[in-house]
């Protein structure tokens, strides 16, 4: 056992606290990671205002990279050295969908199994089974993805959580590749990583729809070929317009993603692909949301997809190391998601930040 700062929160809305906490040795198939860069993250916040679940205190932090210290009994894929970027897709191989090939949709995926605690013993709930701002946190060994240790910390740790979901969204939910258009609704982290995912798969145009100018143009910097400001005109109408420029006779553009996680934005989405086209939902709803009313008709009528994607149906062996590739050969630009590095004690005042939109990520750096 040690000890270690982290940043919890210990009850519903309550800021968060820097505490001691206590962690335990690494026990079979575990591993114990010194946390160097965590990305703070909607859902951290959402976990901090009880919008997750009831199991307080959590131990807060998800988008990290770090180096690992020690390992459990059995541990083959990581050893004490090794950087890596933490996931919270451990894949189990025994379930369903991983005996039939889908390991990227895993229905068991795990996490350590020893619990951190507070000082007093209190165990805390790891967020997304992570919890990493950290200076140290326990994780399953399978939650530890290898990547060249020449990257950026701040950077590649962002490819654990919400990055990894848009550019997955692009590219495996969406089959996003060249000759197809592409728009994004909603141009926060999880949109902008989406358009560069669409960049990088040689998509074309990319057009980018926010209500907030200032993500448009953070946007076009990633590779969105069009901007479209839906506080002002019809993303709808807009993005049609946009798309038989392109490709004649086109209603829409091919795969459309939605980033914000709304009824209104997911109905434009609908409305604004083009016939057997694809929706991809990756922005996240509250429970209360509904389906928009759609007639039945379009639905059958405009053929195609509509889909969800987690985590941008990602598999972090798979995608993790190849992404930080393309990042350290200057081909994706991890670091422009970084707006800021801030010190563990900062936290309270990035979530704030977060909703003047302001920046796309505060990063904690240790
Ligand atoms: N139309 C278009 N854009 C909108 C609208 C709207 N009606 N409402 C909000 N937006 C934009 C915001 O201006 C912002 O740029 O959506 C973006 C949302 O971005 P962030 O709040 O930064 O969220 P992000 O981290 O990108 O995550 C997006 O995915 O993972 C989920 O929980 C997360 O639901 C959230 C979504
Ligand atoms: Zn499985
Ligand atoms: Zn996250």
């Amino acid at each position: 056992m040690q000890q270690v700062k982290g940043v919890i929160a210990r009850s519903k809305g309550a800021p968060v606290e820097l505490v001691t906490i206590n962690i335990p040795d690494p026990g079979p198939g575990e591993a114990v990671v010194k946390v160097e860069a965590c990305g703070v993250c909607h859902t951290d916040l959402h976990y901090r205002e009880g919008g997750i679940n009831d199991e307080f205190p959590f131990l807060l932090g998800h988008e990290a990279a770090g180096i690992v210290e020690a390992v459990g009994e059995g541990v083959t894929d990581v050893a004490p050295g090794d950087f890596v970027v933490l996931n919270w897709r451990a894949v189990c191989g025994q379930c369903r969908a991983c005996k039939r090939g889908d390991l990227h949709y895993c229905f068991n995926t795990h996490n350590a199994k020893q619990r951190m605690t507070l000082e007093d013993g209190t165990e805390l709930s790891p967020a997304l089974g992570i919890g990493a701002f950290a200076e140290k946190t326990l994780v399953a060994a399978g939650q530890c993805t290898k990547v060249d240790p020449d990257a950026r910390p701040a950077a590649a740790g962002l490819l654990g959580c919400g990055v990894m979901a848009g550019i997955g969204a692009a590219i495996n939910t969406g089959a996003v590749t060249r000759g197809r258009s592409v728009a994004v609704i909603g141009c926060g982290g999880v949109g902008v990583a989406a358009i560069a995912g669409s960049a990088l798969a040689g998509a074309n145009p990319i057009i980018a729809v926010d209500i907030d100018a200032k993500k448009l143009e953070q946007a076009t910097k990633l590779g969105a070929t069009h901007t479209v400001d839906s506080s002002k005109v019809d993303p709808v109408e807009e993005i049609k317009r946009i798309s038989a420029e392109f490709y004649e006779g086109a209603e829409g553009a091919d795969v459309v993603i939605e980033a914000v996680g709304r009824p209104e934005t997911w109905k434009q989405a609908f409305y604004a692909r083009d016939l057997a086209g694809t929706v991809v939902l990756v922005g996240v709803p509250t429970p209360d949301m509904k389906v928009p009313d759609l007639p039945l008709i379009d639905v059958f009528g405009r053929g195609g997809a509509l889909k969800s994607s987690w985590y941008g149906d990602c598999l972090p062996s798979r995608d993790f190391p190849m992404l930080v590739d393309l990042y350290r050969q200057g081909r994706l630009d991890l670091d422009a998601f970084v707006s800021e590095e801030i010190g563990i004690g900062d936290i309270e005042a990035a979530f704030d930040k977060m909703h003047q939109g302001d920046v796309l990520r505060s990063v904690v750096v240790l």
